[in-house]
């Protein structure tokens, strides 16, 4: 058994010694960053068993305690509004499970000064397989000065978030966060359900041999995008090509091993998706805030995607994202054979 004494901090440690560092009421942050841990444990253990599902009972069905099977997402959702309403720094959330925003209270003066964003399961389709799946969230502080919230205090651009990051439910599960600071990496230990620092200060190497991509979708990318991706598959000895290519279909997933191991990862727009599929702010902006934090890129092919104004909660975008000189060539091909706008 591993000795945790004075070898281990714990995620609870850590952001009670960071709290200096946030520019605004530091107690609710902490707390609020405390509460989203929580619900990632539940999740975590919820996963966890997603495979016993035949023994528990289906979805849909009453388990052996009687309580009726969700489907993982519903129930990863649930628990991060659960325990985001519990803590009571948050006045509003807006989740990839829901059309509308939702609010903590109906009383006119919550005071919570928060908002989240989230997409509370990503990479679902990989549950039924013991695929690795995620969590990814977005903080910030609200626009508005009181009362339950509005739209508007989602509408706002990633380079105002305050936090953002991920857990990643896999082999073992991880939760990475910045809040403008550097990346850090906490590893779940279920000997003592605490997540424990792991990766402190986090780097993306620069450069790597990963590219992550539905290739599937080739006829269907842009120009440059057919381009770069030739390119990832040439012999160049100087630059290590061709590259590996790795796609879990698990953003979290693919986007955690890429700034790991160094690479990059794009989700274009297609034929069929105009404007991408991956959402700006459940998706996108916690990562891409993640990436530039931890040295890498993140652009929508002429841009920061840090700096897309939405207009609506549930946005989507182009994206590019990992090691910072990768994203540049790939921005190159793109900028060289076709338009890129975001609307
Ligand atoms: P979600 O499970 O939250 O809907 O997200 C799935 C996303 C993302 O995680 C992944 O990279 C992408 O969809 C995969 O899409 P394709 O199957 O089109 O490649
Ligand atoms: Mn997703
Ligand atoms: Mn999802």
């Amino acid at each position: 058994m591993i000795n945790h004494l004075h070898t281990t901090k714990t995620l609870t440690e850590f952001i009670i010694e960071k709290q200096a560092d946030f520019r605004y009421s530091k107690g609710e942050l902490t707390r609020l960053l405390s509460d989203i841990s929580i619900a990632a444990k539940i999740v975590h253990r919820e996963v966890n068993k997603a495979g016993l599902v035949d023994i528990l009972g289906d979805v849909g069905e009453e388990n052996v305690q009687g309580e009726v099977v969700q489907k993982l997402d519903v129930y990863a959702n649930n628990q991060f509004i659960a325990a985001l309403k519990a803590g009571g720094e948050v006045c509003a959330i807006a989740s990839e499970e829901n059309e509308e925003i939702i609010h903590i209270s109906s009383r006119e003066d919550d005071d919570g000064k928060y908002v989240v964003c989230m997409d509370p399961l990503d990479g679902s389709s990989n549950i039924d397989s013991n695929v690795s799946t995620g969590t990814i969230f977005a903080i910030y502080r609200r626009t508005s000065l009181s009362g339950k919230g509005n739209i508007d205090d989602f509408l706002q651009p990633g380079t105002e978030l305050v936090a953002g990051g991920y857990i990643i439910y896999g082999s073992s599960s991880m939760l990475v966060y910045t809040t403008g600071n550097g990346v850090n990496g906490f590893t779940l230990d279920p000997s003592i359900g605490e997540f424990c620092l792991s990766h402190p200060n986090v780097k993306i190497p620069a450069n790597g041999r990963i590219y992550s991509i539905n290739q599937g979708y080739f006829e269907h990318f842009p120009e440059g995008i057919k381009k770069y991706l030739r390119y990832c598959q040439e012999d160049d000895e100087k630059t290590n090509r061709p590259y590996s290519l790795r796609y879990i279909g698990s953003m979290v997933a693919d986007f955690h091993r890429n700034m790991i191991k160094g690479g990059i990862f794009l989700y274009p727009t297609t034929i069929s998706a105009p404007k991408g599929k991956l959402r700006l702010l459940y998706e996108c902006n916690p990562l891409a805030f993640i990436a530039e934090q931890a040295g890498g890129k993140a652009t929508y092919g002429s841009n920061r995607i840090l700096e897309v104004v939405p207009t609506g909660i549930h946005d989507r975008v182009p994206i590019i994202i990992g090691s910072s000189e990768m994203v540049e060539k790939a921005e190159d091909f793109l900028q060289q054979y076709s338009t890129v706008a975001v609307s």
